[in-house]
């Protein structure tokens, strides 16, 4: 069997793993949905929920991932508990279905990239008919998939960790160059205003759990992403470390991206709860006006910002099946890498379709109780994101405390890291794992199934 690789240092795993966590859900979805849930308020849930609920579902995921050295089917086979492998097999099915649309996503991203560049600021006014240009935004999103495919096939260290460690500091300093630029425009500290204060009486049950969804998705947990990255970690890491440093990066990052975000779009006296469309189809009229050499430049590295972090998050959407495909059905890790990628790509079509240019996946299905049909990718982002993701983090948890149980989990996390045995912070996830995760990740899935599928709403 061929050797698996390895992450070769601490500083490119984090990396690696934050570049996973770090993507369009921190830059595109956040700010917009920081926008709609009442500003701060939204932003202060994000927070609490990172640490309360995610923190320890990444832990674990680390631990099993390590534990094992496998991708997650492999990963419960190996820890001998075969039945739980559907589990597992959940999580890459999920990686796939996420990955097929979310790369036309960040296909759009990179086209904008390209258009700005170019000098086309009415971009953002074109959007609809952008989106429906299925030669255009599938040629984007087929060079999209391709750089995402090279990364992965170069394996885990030359590939993944060589990329991350040079997008990662890149995205940032995009972000911080681009803040200190918004901050200099007309209005822009009311943007911060709204961005920083908090009004409480916005949130709603169902900005809860928007936030707690949104939480876990942008932490890209509950696929076995972090499974498959914890496999390639030595055993000398100290996984809560690297878990504590991984939740504070995303958490750090979709925070400074709401600093940049707010100043340019409330310095052109836009509402910010524009939704999915806030960056596609505002920036860059924000931008425009800037005028032609600034507005080039600062939109240009904005949307190269975004397809960066897209990037990193496709790698790892990808990583899951290739290294499936890899361990359980010994295909070497290229051409395993190409082939995925190409039926990911296929499965995406029907996505790349459903933004208007056919009628049929445009408006695909209406769901139980409700007459308004649903997108074809709508559908897709329902079933994985919404559904898949918080169903897998809850079994997850479940596996973890009643069947694999608390001391073999402990008995990985002490591996590398001496002072976990007896701290604060093993009781907590012992207590989050056993109780909190489990009811909240239980409640949040029937909610949103309720919601999402039946129109049902309990609040
Ligand atoms: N966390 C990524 C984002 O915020 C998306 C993602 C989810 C990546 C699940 C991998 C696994 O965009």
């Amino acid at each position: 069997m061929a050797k698996r690789g390895n992450f070769s240092s601490k500083i490119g795993f984090v990396a690696a793993a934050a570049g996973s966590a770090v993507g369009l859900g921190n830059i595109w979805k956040f700010p917009f949905e920081v926008g709609k849930g009442g500003g701060a308020a939204f932003l202060v849930m994000y927070l609490i929920f990172c640490f309360i609920f995610c923190f320890p579902v990444l832990v674990t995921e680390l631990a099993i991932g390590r534990k094992t050295g496998k991708n997650p089917d492999g990963a419960f086979k190996s820890l001998g508990f075969r039945n739980w492998s559907f589990v597992g097999k959940l999580g890459v099915i999920t990686g796939v279905l996420i990955l097929s649309f979310y790369n036309v996503v960040a296909g759009w991203a990179f086209g904008y990239f390209v258009e700005i560049v170019c000098g086309n600021f009415e971009i953002g006014g074109q959007f609809t008919d952008f989106i429906k240009d299925v030669v255009k935004v599938g040629g984007y999103g087929l060079i999209f998939m391709a750089a995402t495919a090279l990364i992965v096939s170069r394996g885990v260290s030359s590939g993944i960790e060589r990329a991350a460690k040079i997008l990662m500091p890149v995205l940032i300093i995009i972000i911080v160059s681009l803040i200190v630029y918004s901050l200099t425009l007309p209005n822009a500290m009311k943007g911060i205003e709204f961005y920083l204060i908090p009004n409480f009486s916005a949130i709603t049950p169902e900005v809860v759990y928007t936030a707690l969804s949104h939480a876990f998705f942008s932490l890209s947990l509950g696929m076995g992403a972090l499974i498959t990255y914890g496999s390639y970690v030595s055993k000398s890491e100290n996984l809560i470390t690297s878990a504590a440093l991984i939740t504070l990066a995303d958490i750090g990052i979709a925070f400074i991206a709401g600093l940049m975000m707010f100043p340019f779009v409330f310095s052109q006296g836009i509402a910010p709860d524009g939704g999915a469309g806030l960056i596609f189809i505002t920036l860059p009229g924000v931008f425009e006006s800037l005028g032609s050499v600034t507005g080039v430049i600062v939109g240009g590295l904005f949307f190269l910002l975004l397809s960066f972090a897209a990037l990193t998050s496709t790698v790892s959407l990808l990583e899951v099946p290739v290294s499936y495909t890899v361990d359980e059905h010994n295909i070497p890790r290229k051409k395993a890498t190409w082939l995925v990628a190409l039926v990911i790509y296929i499965i995406g079509i029907p996505s790349l379709l459903s933004n208007g240019a056919s009628g049929f996946f445009s408006s695909f299905i209406s769901y139980f109780g409700s007459d308004a049909p649903k997108s074809f990718m709508t559908v897709v982002e329902d079933f994985s994101i919404n559904t898949f993701l918080p169903l897998g983090g809850l079994l997850m948890s479940i596996f973890v405390a009643y069947v694999w149980k608390k001391e073999n989990l402990n008995k990985e996390l002490e591996t590398g890291a001496p002072n976990f045995k007896g701290s604060f912070v093993e009781k907590y996830i012992d207590v989050a794992i056993r109780y909190i995760c489990p009811i909240f990740l239980g409640a949040l899935f029937i909610l949103t199934v309720l919601e999402k599928f039946f129109s049902v709403s309990i609040f």
